[in-house]
C-alpha cells in the first residue's frame, strides 16, 4: 500500500481513530492541552521505560516530548511492541488504579502513554513505532 491521507480535522479534542497502512493499525489522537501537559509530568516520566525515545522508534521530527511533529496529533502504529496485540485506546486518566490515560494491551497487560511510551514493569520492550508522516496542509495528514 502507498500513503493514507486523513483529515485530521473531523477529530474532536481527546478523540481518536484507527486507519490502517500497509496492513497495520494507525492510531491518530488529537490531544487536548491537559493530555499534553500530563505527557510532562515528573510521576508519569518517571514510569516510563524510555520516557526521551532514546530506542529508534520514531523518525527524527517525532523524537520529541510529545512524539510527534504537531504535539496536538499523535500517530502511532498501533501494535503491541511484545507479541502483536492491538492496544486498546482508554484516555481517561483513572487515578484510582494509577492510570494517567493512554493504551492498555488486553494480551498481557502492557501500558503505553498517550505518546506511545511504554512504561516499565510491562511484557512489552519499547515504545509504540512513530511511522513517517507529515501534514500536507494545516488539516491533512499524510501516512507514509
Ligand atoms: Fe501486548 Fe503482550 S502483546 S502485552
Amino acid at each position: 500500500g502507498g500513503p493514507v491521507d486523513i483529515d485530521v480535522s473531523r477529530l474532536g479534542p481527546g478523540q481518536q481513530v484507527t486507519v490502517r497502512w500497509r496492513g497495520k493499525p494507525v492510531f491518530i489522537i488529537n490531544r487536548p492541552d491537559a493530555a499534553l501537559q500530563g505527557l510532562k509530568s515528573p510521576q508519569l516520566l518517571d514510569h516510563l521505560s524510555d520516557p526521551d525515545s532514546e530506542v529508534l522508534q520514531q523518525p527524527p521530527y517525532a523524537k520529541n516530548w510529545a512524539r510527534a511533529s504537531n504535539p496536538r496529533y499523535a500517530v502511532l502504529v498501533g501494535v503491541c511492541t511484545h507479541l502483536g496485540c492491538i492496544p486498546q485506546f482508554q484516555p481517561a486518566p483513572d487515578p484510582n488504579r494509577d492510570w494517567p490515560g493512554g493504551y492498555f494491551c488486553p494480551c498481557h497487560g502492557s501500558k503505553y502513554d498517550l505518546a506511545g511510551r511504554v512504561f516499565k514493569n510491562v511484557p512489552a520492550p519499547y515504545n509504540l513505532p512513530v511511522p513517517p508522516y507529515h501534514f500536507i496542509s494545516d488539516t491533512m495528514l499524510r501516512i507514509g
